[in-house]
């Protein structure tokens, strides 16, 4: 675990109620205090939660795997789905036991969930035992919260005021060769089928210089691969002053010095343009690796989900990537069964799939979240019947990532060896997408390494290493 806490610039106020909650703490004789953290959902929760664990450790508590001796439990939940949600009553529920042992454990539910209204007032008045329920924009008081919840009576905070940016938040990394990079929050494109917009607020960007600054202390610390992540990263510094966008901002984080590689996601096809496929091109660190998704092949589905681009338009856009890069990977989030899809229009899903040849896809059914435009749609086909769809693509696409990960056999990447899978064997990612395993030796844990495919076999490329 990589500990990052300089405090000096986070938020004065916060730093003191994290000192009060360290000293009540050992008043109370709670000894070697300890924090257990559930994370449901996207890339954003699992940065968000390496803050969280940051200002915990800040207030006195270290971590712990096991959640039976934690005094602090907290649950970062996702509203993206439906099932995600179900998963998390049923463990906030379980906490009820472990409070009757200890006097002591507080309980928080936090993130996208815990955002919308009627759930959190369900968690405050159905469930006694959840000591604070808090939003999204209100992770960086989580000090204050604790304290007042020491001191006084349960919290719920769910203030979405899209106000500025808090920064310097302590960070508690859970790895130390891969790092997450928050580099905007929140979402402006309203897809009539996604909650992200009304439980994350606007799109806020961070300043660049606090992103190249943490970027450099990363990669100073011994990171070899940044994500960088925002629910529509190529729309970064829109309407911002400093008129640095993305594709400038890939380049200033491309210019700092050291061997280290450059991930992104997730990309919108309508913010997709010539200058980033360029910069993308021509800037070393920058993998040769889109996740752009499609959600779905028909342009009479892609209207109705307001995704500004059609069918056109997006294959255009792979063609303008693969003449600049010809073996640029792209991997796709798609939707099957949005309320009104015809199995014609999942049809031209397939077809596009064909088409493009991803090397992995990211697929969900459709499932409804209240309060959305499509929520209300008519959605006239069965569950079942969606459940065939989903499964044929399925199938199509087990065939395209073995005719792809067959046409690799031969092919040279450049490895970060990030896994020892046991018996001499490492594996890691190319500067593409796909994983690679290999024989190597300790040495190579943590640094890139060339590999030559040598073949695939049971859904795993094998290579040699050959520097
Ligand atoms: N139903 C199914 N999938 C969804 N996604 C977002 N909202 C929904 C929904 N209501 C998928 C989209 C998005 C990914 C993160 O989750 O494909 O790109
Ligand atoms: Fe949701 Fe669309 Fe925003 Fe992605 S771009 S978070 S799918 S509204």
């Amino acid at each position: 675990m990589n500990f990052d806490i300089k405090t000096n610039s986070y938020l004065p106020e916060q730093c003191g109620y994290a000192a009060r909650v360290k000293a009540l703490l050992t008043e109370r004789e709670v000894v070697n205090p300890k924090a257990h953290i559930v994370t449901f959902g996207c890339q954003q929760n699992v940065s968000d939660s390496e803050r969280i664990k940051g200002m915990l450790c800040l207030c006195g508590y270290s971590l712990t795997e096991n959640i039976e001796e934690a005094d602090f439990i907290l649950f970062n939940t996702c509203a993206v789905r439906g099932h995600a949600e179900d998963r998390v009553y049923g463990n906030v529920g379980a906490t009820k036991k472990l409070k009757q042992q200890n006097k002591n454990l507080i309980v928080a539910v936090c993130g996208c969930m815990a955002q919308q209204q009627s759930v959190a007032d369900k968690f405050y008045k159905s469930y006694p035992y959840v000591d604070i329920v808090f939003g999204t924009q209100q992770y960086h008081r989580l000090p204050e919260f604790i304290y007042r919840r020491m001191t006084t009576k349960r919290v719920y905070e769910l203030g979405l005021d899209n106000k500025e940016i808090v920064e310097n938040i302590p960070v508690c990394r859970d790895g130390t060769l891969k790092g997450w990079l928050p580099i905007m929050y929140g979402c402006n494109n309203f897809c009539t089928y996604c909650i992200v917009p009304y439980v994350r607020g606007r799109e806020r960007s961070r300043a660049p210089e606090e992103i190249i600054k943490e970027a450099t202390e990363m990669v100073q610390s011994g990171f070899k691969e940044i994500m960088l992540l925002g629910q529509n990263v190529n729309s970064y510094g829109l309407g911002e002053s400093h008129g640095i966008n993305f594709a400038k901002l890939l380049r200033m984080i491309n210019d700092i010095e050291g061997d280290f590689r450059i991930r992104f996601m997730t990309s919108h096809p309508k913010d997709c343009t010539e200058e980033l496929l360029d910069t993308i091109r021509d800037c070393k660190k920058v993998e040769r690796h889109i996740h752009l998704p499609f959600q779905s092949g028909s342009s009479k589905i892609l209207k109705q989900m307001n995704r500004r681009y059609d069918r056109e338009g997006y294959l255009r856009l792979i063609k303008a990537a693969r003449s600049r890069m010809p073996d640029v990977e792209f991997t796709s989030d798609i939707i099957v069964g949005f309320p009104g899809e015809t199995y014609e229009d999942f049809c031209e899903t397939l077809s596009l799939v064909k088409e493009v040849k991803f090397t992995s896809l990211f697929t969900f059914i459709y499932s409804p979240r209240e309060g959305t435009p499509a929520a209300i749609m008519p959605d006239p086909i069965t569950r079942e019947e969606k459940g065939r769809w989903f499964n044929e693509l399925l199938i199509a696409q087990d065939e395209i990532s073995e005719q792809l990960n067959n046409s690799l056999i031969g092919k040279k990447m450049r490895i970060l060896c990030e896994e020892y899978l046991g018996d001499g064997l490492y594996s890691g990612k190319s500067e593409y997408y796909s994983s690679v395993t290999f024989s190597g030796t300790p040495d190579m844990f943590g640094n890139f390494v060339t590999v030559r495919v040598d073949e695939y076999k049971n859904n795993t490329l094998y290579g040699t290493v050959i520097n």
